[in-house]
């Protein structure tokens, strides 16, 4: 049976045991039937775009039926310079037996996203609609632009990238803050064709340089510092650092063009390196505010985003997505997924920094022309009000975030919320990790009082976009399921040997097909790409997490099976953890689990073995905690460290990370046979350590 099918059993069942389109639209079912489900209300319903199952299935059988006719139709909602070939719509190959993986899309096009994401808007009489609104560290600073202003400003900085020698198919490295220069500057590269690699602003100068010197930029743009809550964060100072490392390993970055946030700090405290070192607003604003786009071809480079892999290499991999099949999928997906209105006041929480900003701050809503809020604050503060005081201060009508953020602000108690109005909420998102139950009603009941649906989207860096989502207005909800494929999308779950597994089953997610928004490569590293992603299982995209489907086809994501930790939705390989770990002179070896959080979702609990003869102390504790921050960033800093005199390892030298989360997560009656250890001895002693 394939995923549509197992769909249509999943919507002609309602009729017995599930949703239908009558509960959809408010009447509940018999409560012998219901399964804790959430219904739209019949409001919602009536105005959505996609309103029944049975909508969404007729849209989905068709998706699936005919790829090639239903993103075509989509695609030609946007402005192509040229169309692509019709007979190139999706040239894929998922199966490695079958040769080298291959997925584009829409092949032959010629388009530019920031073209289709502006100027589109612009030239259809729209200029004068608020694209973004940012608010500021502090609650009285905050700034907007139109889409004619976001236009001029990408033009100038579009215009000063070219003077300065940027083309087509050149990398630049964006390390900035939540300010409206961030999206500028990647739709500015976008418009001229270079390559954007935006580095979260919380990582460490070693992490800017491996990926500096990963990708070779030509510019690095950045910010002198930032305020977030309390602290200020010299950001110039730590990518002065990144470019000191990236030339010892050869990559010389000629121009580091700097904003000045003058909220945050002063040009003259500003550390400057004559030659090098550029202030933005010296030169930007004097270039002209147009800018002729270049027209790129749907498959060529739009950005790399480095994340965390999955196969034990401390190395992050640079994913590749193109232009053309991204900004279709990010800006449909945005659109259904949050059931968008033209009058929508859209917050997603998350930082450019990682594909969440990519796909759901910069591209998919202002592709669809929203108005967009940018935050550059820390959620709670001055106090765990502060989101709810945003949204009543701009009439936020689509709020998106993390479990993490929904559980720390549950912990602060309902009184913040109740402060504010928040009535101009009527859809909230999460995404980054699952969430759980508990948190979903919070969100449900407390913030959006129990009016608004919640999209729990399920998706990666890799993804592009959203995978398996609900469309808020089309099936009854169950708290903490991700719902149902988005259109174009059929996910599978395989066994460990790679069976598809059918009806209620537990398994694998992997992925049959190719979607627009698919990434291409590992950048500079193919063979990686398909080992990691589509050798697994054979034929199709292994994602690297767990899923449920349950007897009425909802899928639970159960998190990741893999070596990548996920940390307040922060994706962290163990590996890199130990790699940091091991690099300092006083360790020995490492090894890193993830073990439950409450707030984080997930901890990072590392065992670690000292050199011959190093006594372990609350110092050295400290400075491998440091090693840590400064390799990768204070995110990645381990809850706990274990001091461990000896490993599990089996005779052949694997270390047994099972006997390993076990001890971690003190479920000491479930370590297993460990009499396969070249050593059982070890265990005794780690448990004997663990509350050293
Ligand atoms: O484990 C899944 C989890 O986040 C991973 C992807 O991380 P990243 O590439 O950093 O992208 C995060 C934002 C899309 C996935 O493999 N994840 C993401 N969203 C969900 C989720 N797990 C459960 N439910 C979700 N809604």
């Amino acid at each position: 049976m394939g995923a549509s099918d197992r769909l249509a059993v999943a919507a002609a069942r309602p009729r017995h045991a599930a949703p239908c389109a009558a509960t959809v639209l408010g009447e509940p079912l018999p409560a012998s039937d219901d399964h804790g489900l959430v219904h739209p209300s019949a409001d919602f319903a009536a105005q959505a775009l996609v309103s029944s199952p049975q909508q969404y299935l007729e849209m989905y059988q068709r998706s699936i039926d005919d790829p090639a006719g239903f993103w075509s139709e989509i695609a030609e909602t946007f402005y192509w310079k040229q169309k692509w070939s019709p007979e190139e719509v999706c040239n894929e190959n998922l199966d490695v037996t079958k040769g080298p993986i291959k997925i584009e899309w829409f092949k032959g096009g010629k388009t530019n996203i920031c073209h289709n994401a502006v100027d589109r808007y612009v030239e259809a009489g729209d200029g004068a609609k608020i694209a973004m609104y940012w608010e500021g560290n502090e609650p009285d600073q905050d700034g907007k632009l139109t889409y004619s202003e976001l236009l001029d400003k990408v033009c100038q900085l579009a215009n000063y990238l070219k003077s300065v020698g940027v083309e087509k198919g050149d990398a630049v490295v964006i390390y900035l803050p939540m300010l409206m220069e961030l999206p500028i500057a990647m739709l500015a590269c976008a418009r001229i064709g270079a390559v954007h690699s935006v580095v979260f602003a919380g990582f460490s100068a070693d992490a800017i340089a491996q990926r500096i010197t990963d990708c070779k930029p030509k510019v690095v743009i950045t910010c002198n510092a930032v305020k977030r809550g309390q602290k200020l964060i010299p950001l110039k100072d730590i990518v002065d650092a990144s470019l000191v490392e990236s030339a010892k390993n050869g990559v010389t970055v000629g121009i580091c063009l700097t904003y000045e946030n003058q909220l945050a700090m002063k040009k003259e405290d500003t550390q400057w390196i004559a030659g090098r070192d550029v202030w933005w607003q010296d030169v930007v604003p004097n270039f002209p505010t147009r800018c002729d786009v270049e027209w790129v071809d749907a498959e060529d480079p739009l950005f790399l985003l480095y994340t965390s892999g999955s196969t034990g290499k401390p190395k992050v991999q640079g994913v590749l997505h193109t232009t053309g099949g991204y900004m279709v999928y990010a800006a449909t997906t945005f659109k259904h997924a949050f059931d968008y209105k033209p009058t929508d006041i859209y917050w997603c929480t998350a930082d450019c920094g990682w594909i969440t900003g990519h796909s759901y701050v910069t591209y998919g809503p202002l592709l669809n022309g929203a108005t967009v809020l940018v935050y550059e604050g820390a959620p709670n503060y001055p106090d765990p009000g502060r989101c709810w005081d945003i949204v009543d201060k701009y009439g936020v009508t689509i709020f998106y975030t993390a479990p993490t953020l929904i559980r720390s602000l549950m912990r602060d108690g309902s009184v913040y919320v109740d402060r504010y109005s928040r009535k101009s909420l009527r859809v909230l998102g999460s995404v980054g990790e699952p969430i759980n139950p508990t948190a979903w009603r919070w969100f449900y009941n407390v913030v959006g009082d129990s009016r608004c649906p919640i999209s729990d989207t399920w998706w990666q860096t890799e993804t592009g976009g959203f995978m398996i989502t609900p469309l808020p207005g089309a099936w009854p909800q169950k708290p903490g399921s991700a719902t149902f494929p988005f259109f174009g999308v059929q996910p599978v779950i395989v066994d460990e040997k790679g069976r598809e597994m059918t009806g209620e089953c537990s398994g694998y997610l992997c992925i049959k097909n190719s979607w627009p928004g698919a990434f291409r490569t590992l950048y500079g590293d193919k063979d990686r790409y398909e080992t990691t992603y589509f050798k697994p299982f054979s034929g199709y995209y292994f994602s690297g997490d767990g899923c449920r489907r349950d007897k009425d086809g909802y899928h639970w994501l159960t998190g990741r099976v893999d070596d990548v930790i996920n940390v307040s939705g922060h994706r962290i390989g163990t590996a890199e953890v130990e790699s940091a770990l091991v690099s300092h002179p006083k360790c020995a070896e490492a090894a890193v689990v993830g073990i439950d959080h409450e707030v984080k979702g997930q901890g990072i609990y590392a065992f670690v073995t000292l050199v011959d003869g190093v006594p372990y102390s609350d110092d050295l504790r400290k400075s491998l905690i440091m090693a840590v921050r400064s390799q990768i960033g204070a995110f990645a800093a381990p809850d706990k460290i274990h001091w461990a005199p000896g490993l599990p390892k089996t005779r052949s030298g694997k270390i047994m990370r099972r006997i390993l989360r076990k001890i971690a997560s003190r479920q000491l009656d479930e370590l297993g046979d460990t009499s396969t250890l070249a050593d059982p001895g070890v265990v005794d002693q780690l448990i004997s350590l663990s509350d050293s």
